[in-house]
């Protein structure tokens, strides 16, 4: 395991993912039943922007740096919450933040410095830190726990093995199996297309309904060594996800693209429902 979330918490994938995600929350959360939220890979909790290895790589100055001061409209709630978090949020801290007294968070975490990290960083009530892969987890945590019978599932593998879409999608299949009611959100990095192509393929032939596919180029996808953009890939979406999700890429692209060819977002069904 030689991914490390800190050399690239606050880029552009992290803001597009967590703008989304705090979306997905509010949505869930305008029910009052009681949420079970599966971050599958946690990373680290928080994240130090300004010291060590986020400042070596500078990836958070092209992402969330930009939006801080004055955040546009649809990525306020966001960034206001990110604000509020101190330390920089990863995934868990900001669901942790959103989480009512009738929600439940657990969160994976493998690396053992990143796991411990994350213990620290994890304030306790209704939340569980596990040591544990993620991909079994996703078999072994669902159904949510305490009866609980609505579940938002955030899958943010790192992409380090040659076969992580395909473990992903094979993920997504084991998930949605054990409580085909959740609604799970995959992020993905889009390199060049035809990795892409044949995750979206995998998953129309995997039996998996009511698909979506929201993504972020901030040029052409063409260099398979760049994050050239990014994707999160939703099963079940909320009532809304494609609108919002529009309008929260159109904020991105506006405040992170660089005018570069090939620039641009799209929210495409990949499944019917
Ligand atoms: C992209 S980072 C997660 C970032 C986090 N979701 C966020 O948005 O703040 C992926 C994390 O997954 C962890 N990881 C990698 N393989 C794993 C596995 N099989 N099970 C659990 N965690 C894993 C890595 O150590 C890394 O911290």
């Amino acid at each position: 395991m030689n991914y490390r979330h800190a050399f690239h918490a606050g880029n552009f994938g992290d803001c597009m993912k967590h703008a989304l995600l705090v979306w997905l929350l509010r949505a869930l959360q305008r029910k009052p039943a009681g949420l079970f939220v599966l971050d599958s890979h946690a990373g680290a909790g928080r994240y130090d922007l300004a010291g060590g290895s986020a400042e070596r790589t500078a990836e958070w100055r092209d992402g969330i740096a930009r939006l801080l001061d004055d955040p546009p409209e649809a990525l306020a709630d966001y960034v206001t919450l990110a604000r509020d978090c101190g330390l920089y949020p990863g995934s868990p801290v900001l669901i942790e933040a959103l989480l009512r007294p009738q929600d439940r968070l657990a969160c994976c975490e493998l690396h053992p410095e990143d796991h411990a990290a994350l213990r620290a960083a994890m304030r306790g009530g209704g939340v569980a830190v596990h040591r544990r892969d993620a991909w079994e987890a996703l078999g072994a945590l669902l159904p949510p726990p305490d009866g609980l019978r609505r579940a938002l599932v955030l899958v943010d593998p790192p992409y380090e093995a040659e076969d992580e879409f395909a473990r992903l999608a094979a993920g997504l299949a084991r998930g949605h199996a054990r409580f085909p009611a959740g609604v799970f959100a995959a992020w993905y990095p889009i390199k060049h297309r035809a990795p892409v192509r044949r995750f979206h393929t995998a998953i129309r032939e995997s039996g998996l309904r009511d698909v979506l596919a929201a993504e972020l180029w901030l040029r052409e996808p063409l260099d398979p060594a760049g994050l050239n953009g990014c994707g999160l890939l939703l099963v079940n979406p909320p009532f809304g996800f494609a609108t919002a999700a529009e309008e929260r890429l159109a904020a991105l692209l506006a405040r992170l693209g660089a005018g570069e060819a090939g620039q641009g977002f799209a929210v495409e069904r990949i499944v019917d429902e």
